[in-house]
């Protein structure tokens, strides 16, 4: 699909809004307000255009059949591929493997790379702001192999802790993982310096990116990371699908984690050759609709004049903090420089489920709890929180409309 035109001169809210079906609609009978966009975002009409198209028009498995449909879905497939690796900045898109989501594509880096080059005694660095698909990976596979998980410590402020970071990559780490954004508290990582340093230290890298690419410009050359994971839901695709971004040449160093069909070269009962990268990784049928339909969401991205969206996006962020030191009674969980997409809080009206379900019954949506960051709210010494999560078509009548929500909430409790 061709990347159609939008209006560069001023970002246009309305005209964005109006892409997204599903924000018209009405919950619990008032219009909906929806603040969970770190949870999933929500997809624009191409992307629903897409997914039935294929269906209708394309359906067939790919790199398999010698027939029409089946090229036609290889090449949709292999297209989307393509479009990634060039929205990454990665060198090709060889170097583009196909996951379930995020956590799919962590795990794949824990059980192949890791399960090969983990050792006893080794060291694994993760942060204290992760959310749970970058650390029990690690922790299975350092129980797995003897190995010890390393975490750096988060300040009030919601933070890493970089003087901690350098003090740990004195011993012997083997790995840095950390996430590109905080899903739970919105804080920026200054992954470039996380980077950097553990390269120095010889270490390899992966960056969670799950909350990251809806909101900012990811170039892994720059940025310098082995792996970089991701999912098409949060970047306005479907559910169920992800991505891997490695370098090339670890990616052929590294051994099959799930056998089956098209991860193979060669079978026979008495040795198995494999395929190279990516299709090593990608065992089984693929999620071919979602692949395709995770371009047409690219196709959306790149529709949009990118300054003036970050800058909106940024307003709509910065508004919404502000509104909340003004608000009584309302404590900002985490308060980072450095901060996208997301803020984190609790009431002393009361408990961050009850606030959730009341604001449900007035049509906003915020997710509540631990945001499957426990040992974060552990830090914070809070059960869970009210996470309010933005999108580029979120506007300050959200916001507003959040807090019109907040203020009955405390009536209620
Ligand atoms: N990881 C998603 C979130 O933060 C589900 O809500």
């Amino acid at each position: 699909m061709a990347a159609r035109q939008m209006n560069t001169e001023a970002f246009n809210a309305e005209t964005v809004r109006a892409e997204f079906p599903i924000l018209a609609t009405e919950a619990h009978g008032r219009p909906l307000v929806y603040l969970d966009n770190a949870a999933t975002t929500q997809k624009p009409q191409c992307v629903l255009d897409v997914i039935e198209h294929y269906y209708r028009a394309q359906n067939s498995n790919v790199h398999r059949g010698a027939h029409y449909l089946a090229d036609l879905a290889t090449r949709g497939f292999e297209a989307a591929r393509e479009q990634l690796a060039a929205f990454l900045n990665a060198n090709g898109k060889e170097e583009i493997v196909w996951t379930r989501g995020t956590t799919e594509s962590i795990n794949l880096v824990a059980q192949s790379w890791g399960r090969k080059h983990i050792g006893a005694g080794d060291h694994i660095v993760i942060s204290g702001l992760e959310h749970h698909a970058n650390i029990v990976p690690w922790q299975m596979l350092c129980e797995e192999k003897d190995a010890e998980l390393k975490v750096i410590p988060v300040t009030d402020s919601g933070e890493l802790d970089m003087d901690a970071y350098g003090t740990l990559l004195d011993g012997p780490v083997k790995l840095v993982a950390v996430s590109h954004v905080s899903n739970a508290l919105g804080t920026v990582n200054p992954v470039g310096e996380i980077v950097r340093l553990a390269r120095e230290a010889g270490a390899i890298t992966l960056i969670d990116g799950a909350q990251a690419v809806a909101h900012m410009p990811v170039d892994v050359q720059a940025l310098g990371a082995d792996f970089y994971a991701l999912s098409a839901h949060k970047l306005f695709g479907p559910t169920g699908l992800g991505a891997l971004w490695g370098r090339y040449a670890l990616l052929e160093s590294m051994p099959p984690w799930q056998g089956g069909g098209e991860m193979i070269e060669r079978v026979s009962f008495e040795k198995t050759t494999y395929n190279a990268p990516p299709f090593r990784f990608e065992a089984g049928t693929p999620d071919i609709s979602g692949v395709i339909a995770l371009g047409a969401a690219l196709d959306f991205v790149g529709s949009l004049d990118h300054d003036s969206a970050s800058a909106h996006e940024r307003d709509v962020l910065d508004y919404c903090v502000a509104r909340a030191r003004q608000c009584e009674g309302l404590r900002l969980i985490g308060d980072a420089t450095e901060r996208l997409g997301a803020m984190s809080f609790v009431l002393d009206a009361g408990h961050p489920a009850d606030v959730g379900t009341l604001l449900d019954r007035q049509g906003i949506a915020v997710r509540t709890g631990h945001h499957c960051a426990q040992p974060l709210m552990a830090r914070f010494g809070v059960p869970g929180t009210v996470r309010a999560s933005f999108a580029v078509y979120n506007t300050r009548a959200d916001v507003d409309a959040l807090f019109t929500g907040i203020e009955k909430v405390k009536t209620f409790l």
